[in-house]
């Protein structure tokens, strides 16, 4: 993952141009904004998180306004306004997920991973954050970590350090 300074002057890749052209050319000459969503998802899982650097870059790629991708990059909970852990643990604090315990789930990755919501662990392995509903009341309290938003259901803390461990391990 490149740092703040790096990504001020980040140029694409041509691989990751060639991917934007290639979104881009399913939408009717003149409506390549309609690529934006795509875009910011394949910008995202190459650097991290959006910079407004990277997203002036999007914004000159599809010919739009910058403010234009930061409406969208702001809008959607997704993206990733400041850098992460590689494995950002998203933790349900709706209603149902408290019912059951997700405030202690919270805390308890708190003081596991040393840092609070939003911030990154040393290794910059780690992040977290409370996140609502998650669409999986009957498994509360629930855990996703995304890119592939894989769900962990009917956390404890046992569970959660287990989870961790193994993230840890993970190359
Ligand atoms: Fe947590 Fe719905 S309230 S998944």
């Amino acid at each position: 993952m490149l740092s703040v300074t790096e990504q001020r002057g980040v140029e694409f890749s041509s691989d990751l141009i060639a991917q934007f052209d290639d979104i881009a050319t399913r939408y009717p000459e003149g409506k390549q904004k309609s690529a934006l969503l795509p875009i910011l998802h394949l910008v995202q899982a190459e650097y991290g998180w959006l910079s407004p650097g990277v997203m002036d870059q999007v914004a000159a790629y599809l010919n739009i306004k910058p403010i234009e991708v930061y409406e969208v990059a702001t809008f959607y909970t997704m993206f990733f306004l400041r850098p992460q852990g590689k494995y950002v643990l998203e933790v349900c604090r709706t209603g149902p997920c408290c019912l059951v315990g997700a405030e202690k789930i919270m805390e308890h990755i708190e003081k596991s991973l040393g840092v609070k919501e939003g911030e990154v662990t040393e290794d910059g392995k780690f992040s977290w954050r409370g996140v609502e509903c998650l669409a999986a009341c009957g498994m509360a309290p629930v855990l996703q970590i995304g890119p592939e938003y894989t769900f962990y259901e009917k956390l404890t803390e046992q569970s959660v350090d287990q989870l961790i461990e193994e993230l840890k391990n993970k190359a």
